[in-house]
């Protein structure tokens, strides 16, 4: 049987090169994708993509599909935010909320469709999708943070069309957002090794879990 590959966009030297390992501890071939291109490994397929452009999003698939196959497990793992004054969220140039929003929406658009087409080609193997997220999609507006809130809120919401979308197919979607064991956002520190467990684990899991995944270092899945 082919190996299992895992495509990591977003994958810096925090949650992206820790789930990398984890996944390829687990025997899966592994492909990262970052502006910078740079792999912890030999053994992963380095690629080179700038996501303020969604279209790059699309030869980064077609990299990874020529040289191994199609993905069955793919995180969207960037982010992107250009603060604003608190007291004046609507200040920064348009362009760069364009920016923003092409990384943190637009780029995951063209992922998750990516993906999905991908799928249709792949006879097994359990199918997950993980964006990474925060409590900006519950939260309410934090105006000095205004491009991010609108991107978790409207990543959250892609995640949710795609579990009713393609959920009947047994395609699995997950809005992952770690928080600290009182329900507030674990700030600007996540949990690199806690963000590689569960998203293994929701690899792993053949059922969809709740999409919306609020979870809690050494505990896992928790509802707040
Ligand atoms: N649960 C929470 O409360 C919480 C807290 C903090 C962060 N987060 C989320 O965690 C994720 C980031 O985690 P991390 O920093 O630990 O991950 P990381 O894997 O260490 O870094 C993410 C990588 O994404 C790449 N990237 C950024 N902009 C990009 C672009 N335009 N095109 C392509 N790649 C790009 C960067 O690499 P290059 O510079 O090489 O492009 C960066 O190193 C974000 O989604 C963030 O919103 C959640």
């Amino acid at each position: 049987m082919a190996a299992k590959i895992a495509f990591i966009l977003g994958a810096g030297p925090n949650i992206g090169q820790h789930v990398a390992k984890k996944f390829a501890a687990n025997g899966y071939k592994v492909a990262v994708c970052s502006r910078s291109g740079v792999t912890t490994s030999d053994d992963y397929l380095g690629i080179k993509a700038d996501f303020t452009d969604p279209l790059t999003v699309t030869s980064a698939f077609k990299q990874v599909r020529e040289s191994w196959g199609d993905p069955s497990v793919v995180v969207y793992n960037a982010a992107a935010l250009h603060f604003a004054p608190a007291n004046d969220a609507f200040s920064i140039p348009a362009t760069a909320f364009q920016e923003d929003i092409n990384v943190n929406v637009s780029s995951l658009y063209t992922a998750i469709q990516e993906t999905v087409k991908g799928w249709k080609n792949l006879k097994s193997s359990s199918k997950t999708f993980i964006v990474t997220g925060n409590v900006l999609n519950v939260a309410g507006a934090m105006p000095a943070m205004i491009t991010l809130g609108v991107g978790k809120a409207a990543a959250a919401h892609l995640i949710d069309g795609a579990v009713k979308s393609y959920g009947s197919q047994g395609y699995k979607f997950y809005y992952a957002d770690e928080r600290n064991p009182s329900g507030a956002p674990v700030g600007s520190s996540p949990d690199a090794k806690a963000h590689s467990e569960v998203y293994f684990q929701l690899a792993e899991d053949p059922e969809q879990r709740p999409w919306d995944y609020t979870f809690v270092k050494f505990k896992g899945f928790t509802k707040f």
